[in-house]
């Protein structure tokens, strides 16, 4: 069979997962994969539109320079060199453990976290050290220290629980190792505070964004990292020589340049967020603190699978992990108030009817 010329690690390995995308045309509530609820900026679909077919005729700027700029604006950066795009954030930690990690070398992160992590360290044929969080979803800085990695990979706000590590303890944790520190901050828009400081502190920060969750553009695919000038320019060697296409890097400095529109669907968010958390707390659920634009919870009763499956019975979809310690638990992505209207009248119904039966 064919697959012999396939390497072995490869064979070996099942891959990632994503959550499940319904069918074009499906009517679904969709609390399953952290998009945001609201649309982009209009001055995004805007630029979109006045984009002139010239500039798809040529290839686009390899290092996207223009977005560049404008993320070393909204960040305060003395250079655009600074930043590095990437085709969504998948693609910054792509190149990330390729530059860091490599055959043979490790990858430490706390654990649970986002489950792309090992599948990228099984790629380069790395190893992986996971180490549980400390108590109360603290960062256990002295195990990741010790770990003999080459980097650590730390989401913050953490996915899928939400919870997240203040500057202060990924600043100890920076000084305390020798390798590489990667501050996932997919979700930390939503959050009060973020690491993109630390990154003038410590030369071994790098922090990475998207504009999937906090620009509503996950269907667009545009990441960026934020790191010490050299660091990137390394980066820069390793990722593919057109790794963001001229339509997105138009879209995303778009995105980023309307800086009041993102803000507001934030707000929205997080508030929707408090409230969410604060009506399954009254049905007696369990829920994690959240920085994020999705909660992390179980029922009371620990079947967190029943309700999954009670509310995907009724269109509404939410992220289930049937793994040891997440099993009892759901993730919902937080949506419009309707959207989480709707979910919270479909856990009651869910819960209403194992009830009766
Ligand atoms: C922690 C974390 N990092 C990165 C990503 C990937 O985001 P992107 O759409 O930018 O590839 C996700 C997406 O779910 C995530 O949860």
């Amino acid at each position: 069979m064919a697959l012999e010329f396939v390497r072995s690690t490869v064979r070996a390995m099942s891959g990632y997962t994503p959550g499940e995308q319904p069918a074009p045309g499906e009517r679904v509530v969709k609390l399953n994969t952290n998009e945001n609820p609201y649309p982009p900026s209009p001055k995004v679909m805007q630029a979109i539109r006045e984009l002139e077919g010239e500039m798809l005729r040529r290839y686009p700027n390899p290092t996207a320079d223009g977005f560049c700029e404008a993320a070393a604006a909204l960040w305060k950066l003395p250079s655009r060199h600074m930043v590095l795009a990437g085709n969504g954030s998948d693609d910054i930690l792509t190149i990330a453990t390729r530059t860091f990690v490599g055959p043979g070398g490790t990858l430490a992160y706390p654990d649970p976290t986002y489950s792309l992590y090992p599948v990228l360290a099984r790629l380069e044929d790395a190893k992986v050290v996971t180490v549980p969080w400390a108590k109360d979803y603290h960062l256990p800085i002295e195990a990741l220290a010790a770990s003999g990695a080459q980097a650590i990979y730390l989401a913050n706000p953490n996915a899928p629980t939400g919870t997240f590590v203040s500057p202060l303890e990924v600043a100890s944790l920076a000084k305390a190792f020798g390798g590489m520190v990667l501050v996932d901050e997919a979700y930390a828009d939503f959050a009060d505070d973020n690491c993109v400081a630390l990154v003038k502190e410590h030369e071994n920060v790098i922090v990475s964004r998207t504009l999937s969750k906090a620009y509503s553009l996950a269907g667009l695919r545009f990441g960026y990292a934020i790191g010490r000038q050299k660091i990137i320019a390394e980066m820069m060697k390793v990722k593919d020589s057109y790794n963001c296409d001229a339509i997105s890097i138009v879209a995303a400095t778009a995105a980023i340049q309307d800086q009041e529109y993102a803000r507001s669907t934030w707000d929205k968010v997080r508030t929707e967020r408090e409230r969410v958390g604060s009506e399954l707390r009254q049905m007696g659920w369990n829920v994690l603190p959240s920085q994020a634009n999705f909660v992390f919870a179980s029922p009371a009763d620990g079947r967190g699978k029943e309700i999954y499956q009670g509310l995907k019975r009724q269109g509404i979809l939410v992220r289930y992990f049937d793994s040891p310690g997440l099993s009892d638990k759901i993730r919902i992505t937080i949506g419009t108030s309707q959207e989480n209207n709707a979910l919270l009248s479909g856990i009651k119904a869910v819960t209403t009817s194992e009830k009766a039966a």
